[in-house]
């Protein structure tokens, strides 16, 4: 854990790099990207409004051929594309099962999500739980439920993130990965800074950026931050989110992987706390 002062990624992040993407192939999300429609399970068909980019569902894709979980979870399936790439990926790993969570998987998606992967052929590795994260989160836990792979693309409120990201922790092994979707949103890039500065989680392949919208430090701000920090009275009147940017933390694009480099052992009772 983090409990100094907060930091950019540093040259002591592990040797990750370079790490490459590759294609999935997958007939059915080719189709889908295609004609940016799925179909409903009556046989009508119907734009898709909310889903992950296809080169981020290449990156989730790879990730989970690289690390080969033995069990995968997701909250917020919508149409099933992130569902796709991650129950192809694990049926070309040869292993692995996948547990996605959505309240409104049938009331909301009309059930789209499992008529694809019924389609492709991936419905027996995955199960779905249409229970809110909140709830279904620490029912998991009860059964003793494991993670090695866990996407988090569900409420987008701030508040809601927090509490997946606490719930998930615990059902996370360390050395895991957990993908937070959006991370260019303001209410999720705070949460990743909270856990970045005060859990025990490292950005892991910072250099993979989906779509570029972070912006980089200006020249002008980098400035200003350096004047600042070099004159301790001064830094304690700016935040730590003013003084270490969002880009130099590693958060970067619209897609965060975070790895879990340890346990939770902090003392409840204890005041620790750093600000972020
Ligand atoms: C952005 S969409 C997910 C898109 C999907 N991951 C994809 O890329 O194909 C967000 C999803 O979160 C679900 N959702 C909303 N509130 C939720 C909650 N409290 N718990 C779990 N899922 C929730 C919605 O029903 C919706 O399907």
């Amino acid at each position: 854990m983090n409990t100094s002062t907060v930091r950019a990624p540093s040259s002591a992040l592990p040797a990750t790099s370079p790490f490459q993407i590759q294609n999935c192939r997958l007939k059915l999300l080719e189709e889908r990207f295609r004609l940016g429609s799925v179909l409903l399970p009556s046989g009508s068909p119907i734009s898709m409004k909310t889903f992950i980019p296809r080169d981020q569902g290449d990156f989730l894709y790879s990730l989970i051929r690289g690390i080969k979980p033995l069990s995968t979870l997701e909250i917020g399936m919508a149409y099933g594309v992130s569902s796709l790439f991650i129950a192809e990926a694990l049926r070309e790993n040869g292993m692995g099962t996948h547990t996605a969570i959505d309240p409104f998987q049938n009331s909301e998606w009309g059930g789209v999500a499992i008529k694809g992967l019924k389609d492709a052929g991936l419905n027996t590795l995955v199960t779905l739980i249409e229970r809110s994260s909140h709830q279904a989160l620490p029912e998991l836990e009860t059964k003793g439920f494991r993670a090695q792979f866990i996407f988090v693309d569900g409420s987008h409120l701030h508040d809601h993130v927090m509490v997946d990201f606490v719930c998930c922790d615990r059902l996370l092994d360390v050395g895991g990965l957990i993908v937070f979707d959006d991370s260019d949103w303001p209410a999720i890039s705070s949460v990743i800074r909270f856990v970045l500065t005060n859990r025990s989680y490292e950005i892991a392949y910072p250099e993979i950026i989906i779509e570029k919208k972070m912006p980089k430090p200006s020249l002008s701000a980098k400035v200003l931050r350096a004047v600042v920090t070099a004159v301790p009275s001064l830094e304690k009147c700016f935040s730590p989110s003013f003084l270490v940017s969002d880009w130099d933390r590693g958060i970067r694009g619209r897609c965060v992987v975070l790895r879990k480099t340890a346990s939770d052992v902090r003392d409840s009772q204890a005041q620790i706390f750093t600000p972020f």
